[in-house]
């Protein structure tokens, strides 16, 4: 990790969950890092809980789902730091949708998932690599939160709108890495996929028998992810971790 050190990182939902303990690990690390969200207090305080650490967390407002937002999310980063180095595509919501029974208020939830879950992937991915390739950064990293519902189709009704924000951003990020390839760019391309993790990506969804699953499921920590955030980083600069699964052991389909 030590060559990340003073580099810039971009991490987007820094203000909960996994993406709160990607940030945190990458300023221990030494990183500058800039953490988007909505909720950008959240991002300030967590700033300011790591005052005096290795690297520093500036908290920057950003719907990653709105072009805008996105564009002046990474100007604030060309103005500010130069460039970026490494960018975690870690925003993400969850819905709960059955596919045969929608109305409007349901396409307006599952159009915000999809706007976060892909297109913010999309664009934050396309706004880091103009900021690497005009800065000259020829290193870069991508590192996508997928999920494991990236890679198969749920048994569970009501997740499948979900489930395939998930499969998208499998396609998108082999697509990213084949392109990369192409164009002769050292620019690495990373999906990491966890099963279950405890998060709120639940609150506030209604969810038939919760309760039920969060008592009954195996469930990984957000440092568990994290810690294969670190791993995919910290591989040679001529080694590509493609994809990680990470779940809690004993966890079902
Ligand atoms: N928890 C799990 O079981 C699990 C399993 C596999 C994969 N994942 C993936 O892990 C990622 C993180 O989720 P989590 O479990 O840590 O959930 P979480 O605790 O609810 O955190 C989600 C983060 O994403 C941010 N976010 C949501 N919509 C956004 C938007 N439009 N623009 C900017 N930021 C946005 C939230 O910040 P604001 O609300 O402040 O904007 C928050 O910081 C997601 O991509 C999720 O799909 C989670």
């Amino acid at each position: 990790m030590d060559r990340w050190e003073g580099k810039v990182a971009v991490v987007t939902g820094a203000s909960s969950g996994i993406g709160k303990s990607i940030a945190t690990e990458l300023v221990e690390r030494g990183m500058i890092v800039v953490g988007l969200a909505r909720r950008m207090e959240l991002v300030q305080d967590l700033s300011n809980s790591l005052t005096g650490r290795k690297g520093k967390l500036f908290a920057v407002k950003a719907d990653v789902g709105k072009e805008d937002d996105v564009a002046e999310a990474f100007d604030w980063v060309r103005k500010n730091l130069g460039g970026v180095h490494v960018l975690v595509n870690n925003a993400g919501i969850g819905t709960y949708s059955l596919l045969s029974n929608m109305d409007r208020e349901e396409y307006k939830r599952v159009q915000a998932c999809l706007n976060t879950n892909v297109m913010g992937v999309v664009m934050c991915s396309n706004e880091a690599i103009k900021l690497m390739r005009e800065k000259g950064i020829v290193d870069g990293h991508i590192i996508n939160i997928n999920s494991v519902l990236g890679h198969f189709i749920s048994r569970r009704l009501g997740i499948h709108f979900y489930n395939a924000t998930k499969h998208a951003v499998t396609v998108l990020t082999e697509g990213l890495r084949r392109e990369l390839v192409e164009a002769k760019s050292k620019i690495r391309v990373t999906s990491i996929s966890p099963g279950f993790v405890l998060t709120n990506i639940m609150d506030g969804i209604e969810v038939p028998n919760r309760n039920e699953i969060m008592a009954n499921s195996p469930i990984l920590r957000t440092d568990d992810v994290t810690n294969s955030v670190i791993h995919s980083l910290a591989a040679p600069a001529d080694v590509q971790i493609a994809e990680i699964i990470v779940r809690p052991v004993g966890e079902e389909a």
